[in-house]
């Protein structure tokens, strides 16, 4: 029986330890990927730090992989041919962390609607930082009700408040909104403005300014802009919130949180605001995924019309060098995606 090395978490509270695991082959609309590079996100800590969405131990986390599909299941798109370089959102989130299906490790598998075939020009570090950004962004649209087909044009002065826009997630946000057709209003620290202006932003604040929310009103209403839905990639809500209340049109304004919702988090008249989560109904779900990762990215990265976002920073070390990358992301990363080679 094959095997691999994987970064396994042998217990609530304990340092990933590296492992031998058997190799399983791929089932029905599976594929196995061989794992170049890993990026990392904040659920990877949380998962490990406190047994959170962990059905048991051991257990294998990660969502974020660029790498190489090794083999394909039965009934998989014929797109995944062995040597196909790949984009791919592990779901061990969704598996519960169950061990074949995390992506700390030298291979993973992984359903194929989470999989995007990559163009020759992206890296696969590149390919790494998309998925969960690319996830957690249309899990926002599909949370807060917007259609996948909105399509305005400058002229509609729709604007889309984006709230954390050098963050991995706000950064993909502000490109997809800009897509839709929204003039993008995002915010970042001022070093990072022009990083995120080149996603797309229209224009970005800067979240550290006291007068910031000001600013915003402000600016949308010399631009004649509306703004019925915001994305709060870093958990701003009260800001996000009296922003949308100045400048909404009739009915309710939309805000995706992708911060959980407390008992307590601020709430104000008029602004729906709800946690960003995908569909748990499970045939909605396959849906999405496929949607978002078969169709969405593929398309995208094809024509050029997103780029890998945000900035990549790689930890050495390979699988080892896991705990040391989430210790620097836990204590805060500024426009950076860290980075994993395997
Ligand atoms: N709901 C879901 O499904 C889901 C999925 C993925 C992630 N998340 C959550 O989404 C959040 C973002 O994750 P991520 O990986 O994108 O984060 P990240 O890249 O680690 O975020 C870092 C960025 O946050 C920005 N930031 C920090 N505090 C800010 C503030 N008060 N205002 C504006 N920007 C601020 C920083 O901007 P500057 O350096 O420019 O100041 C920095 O660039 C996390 O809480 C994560 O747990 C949720």
């Amino acid at each position: 029986m094959a095997t691999h090395l994987a970064a396994v978490a042998t217990g609530k509270d304990q340092p990933f330890e590296i492992q031998d695991r058997q190799t399983r082959m791929p089932g029905p609309g599976e594929l196995l990927i061989g794992v170049k590079s890993i990026a990392l996100n904040s659920i990877d800590y949380k998962c490990r730090d406190t047994g959170f969405a962990v059905a048991s131990f051991p257990a294998v986390m990660g969502s974020d992989v660029g790498g190489v599909v090794l083999k394909a299941g039965t009934n998989v798109p014929s797109t995944f041919k062995p040597g196909t370089r790949v984009s791919a959102f592990a779901p061990a989130f969704f598996q519960r962390c169950a061990p074949d299906y995390g992506a700390f490790q030298q291979k993973v598998i992984i359903p194929a609607r989470n999989v995007t075939p990559i163009p020759d020009t992206i890296s696969f570090n590149e390919a790494a930082t998309m998925p969960m950004a690319v996830v957690t962004t249309w899990s926002g649209w599909w949370t807060i009700g917007l259609p996948r087909n909105t399509a305005f044009s400058p002229s509609d002065k729709q604007g889309m408040l984006v709230w954390g826009g050098s963050s991995s997630v706000g950064s993909m946000v502000v490109q997809s909104a800009k897509l839709l057709g929204f003039t993008v209003y995002a915010t970042a620290s001022a070093k990072n403005h022009e990083y995120v202006k080149s996603l797309g932003a229209d224009r970005v604040f800067d979240h550290k300014d006291p007068s910031v929310e000001q600013s915003m009103i402000d600016a949308a209403k010399g631009d004649g802009l509306t703004f019925q839905y915001g994305y709060d990639a870093v958990g701003a809500l009260q800001s996000c919130q009296n922003i949308l209340k100045e400048l909404k049109g009739s009915g309710p304004a939309h805000l995706a949180s992708a911060t959980p919702l407390m008992p307590g988090s601020p709430t104000t008249d008029g602004i729906d605001t709800k946690f960003v989560v995908a569909s748990l109904e499970e045939e909605e779900q396959a849906e999405q995924f496929s949607f978002w990762m078969n169709v969405w990215l593929k398309e995208k990265l094809e024509k050029n019309e997103i780029v890998p976002s945000p900035k990549i920073q790689v930890v050495e070390g390979g699988l080892h060098g896991i705990n040391k990358g989430l210790a620097i992301l836990k204590a805060g990363v500024s426009c950076t995606k860290l980075v994993i080679e395997i």
